[in-house]
């Protein structure tokens, strides 16, 4: 579908929060800015329906009217991450519940319980009636259902609803109490059940309840978000044939995209590059100085690349940040030229449409800090110069896409989950680990791609790493035995079952490479374990039995890396041996490394490289000299 789409440019527009007489000129100004997609209505249920069953489609109408009328294509939204008032009195039990027992209360955005059937069927209602309103319009080009789920930490929830579904879910997967005994091993601690009906959720036990008991609460909530998406895609399915979307958040794993993903056509997400630094990206103080006004030079690219998985190749960047936000510790502007560097970024990595966050700056409400593309006043604010210049050079270079990437990392969310249940090491974290690698990639001018565990075809890659992946799958063991890459395995490769459990035979249990992890150790930030030849393994470090010649090892003599085509990585490398690893695969697969100034970054489309400056400094690239914020293409090599 859509294989050679036209890059193109967006907003997200409130109707509902302007007066009428100003929606035609707002959009006159977006297509005089080069702006071609608008976004609209997912948070306008309280004036869609504003008591029960009262419907008011009519103001809707009109502003679908003056959208497109104006020459733009309108993603609509369905409005259930924002339940009006009315619905808490006809189903007071709907909100989520914290970890230690409190209801996550009416007053902001996103109160719901995933598991809560009565909310879900409303959800399926408004859906459907905005469907059979507007699915055949052809002025509504795309749908969005519902938005940024599990922002706000609203994936998990301990309430009623979850409590009652998570039983019905266990009786299912189980059949019986006693396989579901043997199956977390309950008999430790004396915690096996006789009933279902006896199973709690996993909050507020004494100690750390079973992780077999967590890890499948996890599977269970992610499949509530699942079911919740697939309700509203099929609901919308019934009368419209345009894509649906849903627009995902920047490192919220709490469920699994790729399974929501498969219920859409397009995946988007939501890149707020000078939030993002405070709270979900670990680094130095030194270095997020550095980038303090670009933001951080990976942290959007590996998104761009995760979600151009989720999509199947379909991507979005349905918000893109355009100047301060409100909601992060510090809310920095960006440098002049950032706003054009992030979507030009966006583009290399494949994405069809970026659309900007948001159309007018709000003066009243919890986001009156938040920029536009406007000011409150109505005037220019900064960012739109910026996205009048990439209009223009989309018209030199029209075509979305990006070339397919040499170089691939495997990224599995129930791993996520699994390591957050048993760390083992207060700084295990699994997108951190993949996290590294990936930037470690970057820093050598690779283009990457991101995949899913269940993928069947490894044929084109020259070198794949699956970093901590929790458990293998027969698919991806098929098709790392099919591929000819490299292929690079741990560290905490295939340590458990699918229940949870320590395999027998032990990890990882690769045929054609003889060794066995016989311990783990995790290690404190003061240690760190130095490997020959330079560079070292912190967090983690995996000691191994048999006979596998080492590649590499620790100035001990512990093996690190070994293997020969398929190899086995048996700890967490720091940087500098990140760097000489990367270089050495690369090498070994003949891929061209790229010499990079600091702050500069890569990624090839089928055509053209694209160099990003992300620094605070000129750079130069091969003969052309990057200003900070600056944007550099050639025809590829
Ligand atoms: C996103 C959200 C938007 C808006 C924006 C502010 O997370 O989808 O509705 O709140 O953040 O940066």
């Amino acid at each position: 579908m859509n294989a050679v789409a036209r890059r193109a440019l967006g907003t997200c527009y409130y109707p509902e929060h302007w007066p009428e007489e100003i929606w035609r000129e707002d959009a006159r100004r977006m297509r005089a800015a080069g702006l071609s997609w608008v976004r609209i209505g997912e948070f306008a249920w309280s004036r869609l329906e504003p008591a029960p069953g009262d419907l008011h489609f009519d103001w809707l109408d009109r502003a679908v009217e003056t959208l497109a009328d104006a020459g733009l294509k309108i993603t609509l939204g369905t409005p259930t991450a924002t339940p009006p008032r009315w619905m808490l009195d006809k189903y007071p039990d709907m909100l989520a519940v914290d970890e230690s027992g409190r209801p996550r209360k009416f007053g902001s955005r996103r109160h719901y319980c995933f598991s809560h059937r009565g909310y879900l069927g409303e959800c399926r209602r408004i859906a459907g009636l905005l469907g059979q309103r507007y699915g055949a319009d052809e002025r509504i080009s795309a749908w969005q259902i519902d938005n940024e789920y599990g922002c706000h930490d609203t994936t998990l929830s301990y309430s009623g609803a979850a409590l009652s579904g998570f039983r019905d879910w266990l009786a299912q997967r189980y059949q019986s109490p006693a396989a579901l005994n043997r199956a977390w091993g309950n008999v430790f601690w004396s915690m096996e059940y006789a009933s279902f009906d006896e199973i709690d959720l996993p909050n507020s036990t004494v100690t750390e309840p079973n992780p077999a008991h967590s890890h499948a609460f996890r599977r269970y909530t992610s499949d509530q978000v699942v079911r919740f998406n697939a309700v509203q895609a099929a609901e919308l399915r019934k009368w419209t044939n345009a894509p649906l979307v849903h627009n995902y958040m920047g490192r919220i794993l709490d469920f699994d995209h790729y399974k929501v993903g498969a219920d859409l056509d397009v995946a988007s997400w939501d890149s707020y590059p000078l939030g993002f630094p405070f709270d979900r990206i670990e680094s130095d103080t030194e270095t997020r100085a550095f980038y303090l006004r670009q933001g951080d030079p990976d942290f959007q690219a590996f998104h761009h690349d995760l979600y151009r998985a989720v999509g199947r190749g379909r991507w979005w960047v349905m918000e893109q940040q355009p100047g301060p936000v409100n909601w992060a510790p510090w809310n920095p502007a960006p440098l002049p030229g950032m706003v054009r560097l992030w979507t030009w970024e966006a583009f290399a990595h494949g994405a069809e449409l970026v659309s900007y966050f948001r159309w007018r700056q709000a003066p009243f409400a919890q986001e009156q800090m938040h920029t536009g593309l406007l000011r409150t006043d109505s005037a220019d604010a900064p960012a739109l110069d910026e996205v009048r210049k990439v209009a223009n050079e989309i018209e030199a270079m029209p075509n979305a896409g990006t070339a397919k990437a040499p170089v691939a990392i495997v990224f599995d969310y129930e791993s996520q989950w699994a390591w957050e249940t048993q760390p083992q090491g207060a700084d295990f974290d699994y997108f951190n680990l993949a996290f590294s690698a990936y930037r470690a990639l970057r820093r050598q001018g690779a283009s990457i791609d991101i995949l899913p565990p269940s993928i069947a075809d490894l044929s084109q890659y020259e070198l794949v790493l699956v970093p901590g992946l929790m458990s293998l799958s027969d698919e991806l063991q098929s098709a790392i035995e099919r591929a000819d890459a490299r292929v690079v395995l741990g560290p905490r490769f295939n340590s458990k079952t699918r229940e949870f459990q320590i395999p027998d035979p032990l990890p990882p249990s690769w045929e054609g490479i003889d060794i066995q992890v016989a311990l783990a150790e995790s290690l404190p930030p003061e240690a760190q374990v130095d490997v020959a030849g330079g560079g070292g393994i912190h967090r983690w470090l995996e000691r191994l039995d048999g006979d596998a010649e080492a590649v590499l090892h620790t100035t001990d003599g512990a093996p690190v890396l070994v293997g020969d085509r398929v190899q086995y990585l048996a700890g967490w490398p720091d940087e500098v041996l990140w760097d000489r690893l990367v270089a050495g695969w690369l090498d070994d697969a003949g891929i061209t490394r790229i010499r990079l100034a600091e702050g500069l970054r890569v990624r090839d489309t089928a055509d053209r490289r694209f160099v990003f400056n992300y620094g605070s400094t000129k750079a130069s690239f091969e003969s052309a000299e990057i200003e900070p914020g600056g944007v550099h293409w050639t025809p590829l090599p």
